[in-house]
């Protein structure tokens, strides 16, 4: 079960254990971190964030809040991401 952790720059904000299939947001409000969300179904971009290290699922196609070069700087969805194993997220987009 892998552990995920939330930082902004340097500081470790919040961390939790994995919690299979569910997604950043729901990790980050059970580490006490909040993420801004709007359309919560991969649309809008509002719940953008980086991600440091590990895995967080991508959709295939992407959807409108993301492109490949933006992917491509670490950017992920928090709304439809869903990460596993031990991953590391900045919860500020990449750009
Ligand atoms: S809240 Fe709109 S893309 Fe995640």
């Amino acid at each position: 079960m892998g552990l995920i952790r939330f930082l902004r720059g340097a500081k470790l904000l919040g961390q939790t254990n994995e919690i299979p299939g569910k997604s950043l947001v729901e990790h980050a409000h059970a580490a006490n971190v909040d993420i801004p969300t709007n359309c919560t179904s991969g649309n809008c971009g509002s719940c953008m964030v980086t991600l440091l290290s590990g895995d967080v699922s991508l959709p295939d196609p992407l959807t409108p809040g993301l492109d490949e070069e933006i992917v491509s700087e670490g950017a992920r969805l928090g709304c439809i991401g869903v990460p596993s194993g031990d991953v590391e997220i900045d919860i500020l987009p990449p750009i």
